[in-house]
């Protein structure tokens, strides 16, 4: 087996999404068959490269620039599909990019765990967005997608805790405030397989937003640090821009994020 690291930087040069998330679930098969069978396989150290290889399409548009949805309609049920996988696609990157983009601060096997089985679910949400396309004559690539979902991971490369306070306890649970909303469109429109779908990533995005708290507060104790105090320096250190409210506050607080990590970064 390739140690983790390698496996991860082999995920994020991988361009195609149906290739790239077949290569995530196929190794995080292996890793896990083999941390059943009592194994700490080699984590390693690789060189992530700074942005993850993307298929040619879709086109990668400015979001000032990407047509509006009107969820109203076929066409904007689509693009709303659309664009939630190329959310998951991005998560795909992200998960295995934190993996192996770390390796110089020791952390222990569970961090790994968690990321790998992260990605494993990114990948099946990536998956089953695209059959939902599919299944309405459309294809992941069909449309302009958002540039820019990288911004995140690119802005935090050298620091861990603020990939961690960034990605998952901010943008990913901002899909727990978000999710609840598109299900009950696509649950209007009677599309039992969109439904289907978003609530198995809006159940499995409450065990990533999770991660990030445990692993955050792990890091704030190993370090002393208060992990509100530090929470709130790092978002505006590297979120552009306050967070939204309406919050979900009770799967946010399922997740460890109480509410006096964001309401004191939300807009007035
Ligand atoms: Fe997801
Ligand atoms: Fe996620």
């Amino acid at each position: 087996m390739l140690p983790l690291a390698e496996m991860a930087c082999n995920v994020l040069e991988t361009g195609d999404g149906r290739e790239k998330t077949a290569l995530s679930r196929g190794y995080a098969a292996a890793w896990f068959a083999a941390r059943a069978e009592g194994e700490l396989p080699t984590i390693g150290q690789a060189q992530p490269p700074l942005h993850p290889a993307r298929p040619e399409k879709p086109a990668l548009l400015n979001p000032r620039d990407v047509p509006r949805r009107r969820p109203g309609s076929p066409a904007g049920r689509i693009a709303l599909l659309h664009a939630i996988a190329h959310i998951e696609l991005n998560a795909v990157d992200l998960h295995w990019d934190i993996i192996a983009r770390y390796t110089d601060t020791k952390m222990p096997a569970g961090f790994y765990d968690d990321w790998v089985k992260a990605a494993d679910e990114e990948s099946k949400h990536f998956n089953l967005l695209c059959d939902c396309l599919e299944a309405n004559d459309s294809f992941y690539g069909d449309l302009p997608a958002h540039a820019g979902m990288w911004r995140a991971a690119e802005d935090t490369v050298d620091d861990l805790m603020g990939r961690l306070a960034v990605v998952p306890m901010v943008l990913e649970a901002r899909g727990l405030d978000v999710t609840p909303g598109m299900i009950e469109i696509f649950s209007k429109a009677n599309d039992v397989q969109a439904v289907e779908a978003l609530n198995v990533i809006y159940a499995e995005e409450v065990g990533h937003v999770a991660y990030g708290s445990k692993w955050f507060h792990f890091l704030c104790g190993r370090h002393e640090l208060d992990p509100k105090d530090v929470f709130h320096s790092l978002v505006r250190k590297y979120f552009h821009g306050a967070l939204k409210p309406p919050f979900n506050e009770e799967k946010r607080a399922e997740a460890g994020l109480p509410p006096d990590f964001y309401w004191p970064l939300a807009e007035e």
